[in-house]
């Protein structure tokens, strides 16, 4: 079969690596993909959220399956368009429908779908510009810290921790007054909850799931989990709390509900669930549903698939996911990012990369790079991600801090504290 993938960073690349092992591929696209994606596939020049470029792409191609990596093609509705088109209803895009995509895109949607079917979260309640006096008289009944959260896609950056009520009253005043635009025009306000996050993932076709491995991120910039969010420094899969009595509360109190209520709501889903978990003392509850893989969760969670991914997609579009197996491989696995001097804040892009082709046994997956003059160049804030095995998280991540040694650009810089913590 031939299939086109959607996205141009490291959970893609990691995508497209897995993808491209099945027997079953002909042929795969990326679109746009990156410098890494055009040794697994062929990249093409087209933009995510470029619906009727892509539905000529497809058609002139015979594509079999439009796989979807970012959220942005998800929440304008990408499924739905596929559907509606009499010339496309028949080709399986992997991913949700724009209802379904609202779980990501908007957070009063999705702490009140929790509500409505149960699932563990943290309290809340959601103000806009007419009720922020509300929101205001709200915040004294918390206890510091407190949690402020935009309601709509900020890349990442649209949920803020404040140490003090009086930095809570001024930030909430600022996102309803449009700090970040219209995804501020309603701000979730909730409980703080203390523990360890994991992100947990599911492949589901609306009745049935299978669940993937989980794996942890590490979001700050320094080290010691210190300084500013990034798009994710490092990830590390399995995760040692997260054993079977912890996932079998996830997968009854989380899983099973989610996709339950999702069906009891004629929710159209067919792709994958990222449950945004915290261990609060020993029981599991949601931070944020996304509606995609996590990056670079999927740098980590890839290693440790054994199974024909396509197989689990081919069930995912035909609604046979039950029939279909998953092998996990038990052994550990690792991702360093690689990222640009000054990233989160501003950094140069365009340096050269070397030392791609000294790295032994770890698998290089690119994040932010480019083609320019036949040469692979720096093309991002997060640049190379390095994916490791070992028989123990210790011993990948020794391999991953090796062979980053051996990957050079200006600026380089990494988090050599990935894992620690666990
Ligand atoms: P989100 O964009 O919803 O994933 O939030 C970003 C980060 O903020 C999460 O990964 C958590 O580290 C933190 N966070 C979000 N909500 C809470 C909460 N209720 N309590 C504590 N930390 C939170
Ligand atoms: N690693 C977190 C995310 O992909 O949103």
């Amino acid at each position: 079969m031939k299939i086109l993938l959607l996205g141009s960073g490291g959970r893609e690349h990691a995508l497209a690596w897995k993808i491209s092992q099945s027997p079953k591929v002909e042929k795969l696209y990326i679109a746009p993909g990156n410098a890494g994606t055009a040794n697994v596939g062929e990249n093409v020049a087209l933009k995510v959220d470029d619906f009727e470029g892509i539905k000529k792409f497809v058609l002139a191609n015979g594509i079999n399956m439009v796989v979807v990596g970012p959220e942005d093609p998800l929440v304008k509705g990408i499924y739905d368009f596929f559907k509606n088109d009499t010339l496309l209803s028949t080709i399986p895009v992997l991913g949700p429908s724009k209802k379904g995509a609202v779980l990501e895109g908007s957070k009063d949607f999705a702490k009140g779908f929790m509500q409505r079917h149960n699932i563990p979260t943290a309290a809340y309640r959601t103000f806009d510009g007419t009720t922020l006096e509300e929101g205001l008289k709200f915040l004294e009944t918390l206890k510091a810290p407190y949690v402020l959260k935009a309601d709509g896609l900020c890349a990442g950056k649209g949920v803020l921790i404040l140490p003090t009520l009086e930095e809570a009253k001024k930030e909430l005043k600022e996102m309803l007054n449009g700090m970040f635009g219209n995804a501020s025009a309603q701000v979730v306000i909730e409980e703080y909850l203390s523990g360890i996050e994991c992100s947990v993932f599911i492949l589901t076709d609306g009745k049935h799931y299978t669940i993937l491995p989980e794996a942890k991120d590490y979001k700050r910039i320094g080290e010691g989990d210190t300084g500013l969010n990034t798009g994710g420094m490092g990830s590390v899969s399995p995760v040692p709390f997260a054993d079977e009595e912890w996932m079998k509360k996830v997968e009854d109190r989380i899983i099973r509900p989610t996709v339950e209520g999702l069906a009891s709501e004629g929710i159209d889903y067919k792709g994958f669930i990222f449950f945004g978990l915290i261990n609060v003392n020993g029981n599991p509850m949601v931070i944020e549903y996304n509606v995609r893989m996590g990056d670079p969760e999927t740098e980590t969670v890839m290693l440790r698939i054994k199974s024909d991914l396509v197989e689990l997609f081919e069930g995912v579009a035909a609604g046979n996911l039950n029939e279909k197996r998953i092998e996990i491989d038990k052994r550990s696995a690792v991702c360093v990012m690689l990222v640009s001097g000054g990233y989160p804040q501003t950094y140069k892009k365009g340096y050269p990369i070397h030392g791609l082709d000294q790295v032994e046994n770890s698998i290089v997956f690119h994040a932010g790079t480019a083609f320019k003059d036949n040469e692979i160049v720096t093309n991002g804030g997060r640049v190379i991600a390095v994916s490791s095995y070992g028989n123990n998280k210790a011993e990948a991540l020794a391999q991953s801090f090796s062979q980053a040694q051996k990957i050079s650009f200006t600026d380089k810089y990494f988090r050599s504290d990935i894992g620690a913590d666990l």
